[in-house]
């Protein structure tokens, strides 16, 4: 670790202990990033501690959805997302009632998205075409859209959330293939959004026969945001966290990793005799790597970038999201 390094790690930590502060971080985040956090998870896992930890300020190292999510769990917490422009090109994908912009690139992606959703559609135009259909909206939407919604969901949870819901059909925004994914393993209609995550996109069934081709031996684990022909080939369709609990608990030495990069860290901390290999070298978020340690110090620093989500929208967006953590 460089001089640098260890000296921004301390400023962090004295600056936490003089806030209260707890310093979360998703599994995709930089490695030096995740090494300072109390915690690091999945989705599902992150919303929980910010609904239920003791602290006075949350410095959320991920991107604007989820530092949403816990401000909307815990309103009387100060909540920091250390850069600003750390945003979910997903989540951004649907809109509650103004059509999306029609973005024709996304900052920092060298792979833009191969088509954009018609910016005509909202999702009051889905409820209005499906009147009475209960919205499941995966957690990587914007506070305005979950609080639209009748329940969230995670990766980790999606197939539990969609079968807790009365009558036999959904509607499952904003993600195409996560929605494709859950309609396979549950009996009812899915009726689902034009939305996906570019950076799980962008991965083939070509990657995948490649991937096997040159690690025989290796378990496939595949993100659920990855595309359809993808997660079929896979040997394990999970989220994050649960990649890291499959790996520790399989007799396999060798992985192919079907998300992120990001997760390689922990997945490799955790695993020492254990071989991981990337699914694609090029499944970088670039919003998720956004935040480094100087962000956060400068956040700590300058009190900047709170993310507070006003009462009108917080408190339906709440409800949704306390559905989803009382069922799972
Ligand atoms: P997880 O909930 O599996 O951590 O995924 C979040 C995400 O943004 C995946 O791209
Ligand atoms: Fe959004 Fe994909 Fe980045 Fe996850 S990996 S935050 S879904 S762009």
């Amino acid at each position: 670790m460089s001089p640098d390094t260890t000296f921004l790690q301390k400023q962090i930590l004295e600056l936490k202990e003089q806030k209260r502060a707890i310093i979360l971080s998703h599994n995709y985040q930089r490695d030096e990033v995740q090494d300072i956090a109390d915690f690091v998870g999945d989705s599902l896992e992150l919303s929980r501690i910010a609904a239920t930890k003791e602290c006075e300020m949350i410095v959320f190292c991920g991107v604007h959805f989820m530092a949403e999510s816990a401000s909307i769990l815990s309103p009387d917490k100060t909540v920091l997302l250390p850069e600003v422009e750390a945003l979910c090109p997903m989540a951004d994908m649907i809109r509650v009632d103004s059509p999306r912009p029609v973005r024709t690139s996304y900052p920092g992606f060298s792979n833009p998205p191969a088509y954009v959703f018609p910016a005509e559609f909202t999702l009051r135009d889905i409820k209005r075409k499906y009147p009475g259909v209960p919205v499941v909206a995966y957690v990587n939407t914007t506070a305005e859209v979950k609080a639209e919604s009748d329940i969230c969901c995670t990766s980790a949870n999606v197939i539990k959330v969609i079968e807790s819901l009365p009558g036999d059909e959904v509607i499952c925004i904003p993600d195409k293939n996560l929605s494709q994914w859950a309609a396979r393993n549950t009996k009812k209609k899915v009726i689902a959004w034009d939305g996906y995550c570019n950076v799980h996109e962008r991965v083939t069934a070509e990657d995948v026969r490649n991937a096997r081709a040159e690690h025989p031996k290796a378990v496939v684990m595949a993100h659920p945001e990855c595309r359809l022909e993808v997660l079929e080939m896979a040997d394990h369709v999970t989220s994050t966290s649960g990649m890291l609990r499959h790996a520790l608990a399989s007799d396999a030495k060798e992985f192919v990793v079907g998300t992120e990069i990001g997760l390689m860290h922990r997945l490799r901390k955790e695993n020492p005799g254990k071989i991981f290999y990337p699914l694609r070298k090029d499944m970088i978020c670039p919003n998720m790597k956004k935040t480094t340690l100087k962000s956060i110090l400068r956040a700590f620093q300058e009190n900047t970038n709170l993310v507070k989500v006003p009462d009108e929208i917080r408190i339906p967006a709440k409800r949704a999201l306390d559905r989803m953590l009382e069922i799972t």
